[in-house]
């Protein structure tokens, strides 16, 4: 399935003239380029790979070397690579009306769009507000749940409760939200009124490693007592992903949500579901919270949305929450000038007519067992502590020693072994996630349409690097 065979990969020959120089290319991105999250030096050394081609599940560097996308790029090209149909269909469709923004008016993919996105998301969540990406999408449902709480005479409900660790993206206020010390606190003071629950974490839980449902219910619990601690006439919401990517697939133990839910509505708090990374096919349900049977009162999602092919996100909002606008005569104080531009809305149109034609979220589903049976054959070598996922997420977690789980990353001598790991999937031309932000976990996340050659290729690229990373031990 991973190769289509009506996909229209680029060529080097429709190649813009100076694509197929390297060495230009690399000293242009040395000398002009700020890649996002890359140390400054690393990106002035000039040897950063730079991709100028993809088909499928693979992708070519502009020295020619192939690469398996084992990332879907950055969670996002679920339908592959190289679809020209798919651009193509969304240029004939958008083409009419290159740009007309929201602003007290609508374009036509964007309305079309969310329609569709209305009867694919559960439950009365029938309203889409559109956006440029998933932080994006993140810091308006905040606002969005003030506002609202403003509009039903609950001005004080502000705060917004989210799990350590885990990343909502990086303006101030999705800042605010992420959970991930490292990349907040040169940036603080932070928004206020931003305060984090435990994570879901089974593998490192604090209390009950060894009975999930119990974790859940303390976890669940948790939430609870932070909201009954910050008052619960202060806070607004709390945003979760169905499957935590930060940390490593971080799935929800049983229950977990469905509690978390329950304490929401006791206590008239919105629980907002990032979907990001698990929208669109990703855990083998179009959305994660259906896969995990909760009905949040948003979703947030970008990525996949657009499978990559054009900058979109959306926030799905329950039909309750903007009726509180609507009744009370007033408006929704937010917005800007690319949220719902009508190419990238076509251009999800598109992306949502494959995902039918191929059966895409099927297909997840039913090579769930095959993905997650490859990475854990990997559970035979000495540095795999745990392998854990859903869907097209999984994650293998490598340890220095499994008894006492101590992270590979942890110590100097963990660095030396991470850095040995790191650079045999690079080498071997696996782009998937290594040791993120100094983690312990690999992370892997391809393209929806992978199926049984890739799970194989990525096991084996693994289990050859993790072999080496044991040796340097
Ligand atoms: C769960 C989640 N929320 C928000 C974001 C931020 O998305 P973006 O980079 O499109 O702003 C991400 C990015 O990976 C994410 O994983």
């Amino acid at each position: 399935m991973h190769a289509p065979d009506d996909a229209l990969p680029s060529t080097p020959d429709d190649a813009p003239a100076g694509w197929s120089d390297p060495d230009r290319l690399r000293s242009a991105a040395a000398r002009h380029l700020w890649p996002h999250f890359t140390p400054a030096d690393q990106s002035a050394r000039g040897d950063l790979p730079v991709f100028v081609r993809g088909e499928g599940v693979e992708l070519w560097d502009a020295d020619g070397k192939r690469w398996l996308d084992g990332l879907a790029a950055l969670f996002t090209v679920q339908v592959g690579h190289g679809r020209r149909d798919l651009l193509q269909k969304a240029v004939d469709r958008a083409g009419d009306l290159a740009y007309f923004p929201l602003w007290g008016a609508a374009n036509a993919p964007a309305v079309e769009l969310a329609e569709r996105l209305a009867h694919l998301a559960p439950g009365d969540l029938d309203r889409v507000f559109f956006g440029t990406g998933g932080g994006d999408s993140v810091e308006a449902a905040w606002k969005l749940a003030r506002s609202y709480f403003a509009a039903i005479g609950k001005p004080r409900k502000y705060k917004v409760l989210s799990r350590v660790g885990a990343y909502h993206g990086t303006s101030l206020g999705a800042l605010s939200i992420t959970g991930m010390t490292g990349i907040r606190h040169m940036y603080e003071p932070l928004v206020p009124g931003a305060v984090k629950v435990p994570s879901t974490n089974l593998y490192r839980a604090p209390v009950h490693a060894d009975d999930p449902v119990a974790f859940g219910a303390w976890a669940a619990d948790q939430v609870e007592a932070t909201i009954l601690a910050e008052g619960p006439d202060t806070v607004a919401a709390i945003f979760l992903e169905p499957v935590q990517n930060a940390g490593g697939s971080l799935l929800p133990p049983p229950g977990y949500l469905q509690r978390v839910r329950e304490i929401c509505d006791r206590h008239d708090v919105l629980l907002v579901s990032d979907e990001t990374i698990c929208g669109f096919g990703r855990t083998g349900a179009m959305f994660g919270c259906e896969r995990f049977d909760v009905v949040p009162d948003m979703i947030t999602c970008a990525k996949g949305l657009t499978s990559g092919y054009a900058v979109l996100s959306a926030v799905i909002a329950s039909e309750r929450i903007f009726e509180a606008f609507r009744a009370g005569g007033g408006q929704f104080v937010h917005g800007n000038t690319w949220g719902g531009h009508p190419v990238a809305a076509a251009t999800a149109l598109a992306n949502l007519d494959l995902f039918d034609e191929l059966g895409l979220v099927e297909h997840v589903a039913a090579t769930e067992g095959a993905f997650g049976d490859a990475m854990r054959g990997l559970g035979d070598l000495e540095l795999v502590g745990d392998v854990r996922g859903v869907g097209h997420f999984w994650t293998v977690e490598v340890v220095a020693d499994r008894a006492t789980r101590r992270p590979i990353v942890a110590d100097a001598d963990g660095r030396h072994v991470a850095d040995v790991i790191r650079a045999a999937v690079l080498d071997a031309g696996l782009h998937c996630r290594v040791f993120g932000s100094g983690s312990s976990v690999i992370q892997l996340c391809p393209p929806l349409i992978s199926d049984q050659g890739v799970f194989d290729e990525i096991e084996q690229v693994l289990r050859a690097a993790l072999e080496k990373g044991a040796a340097a031990c």
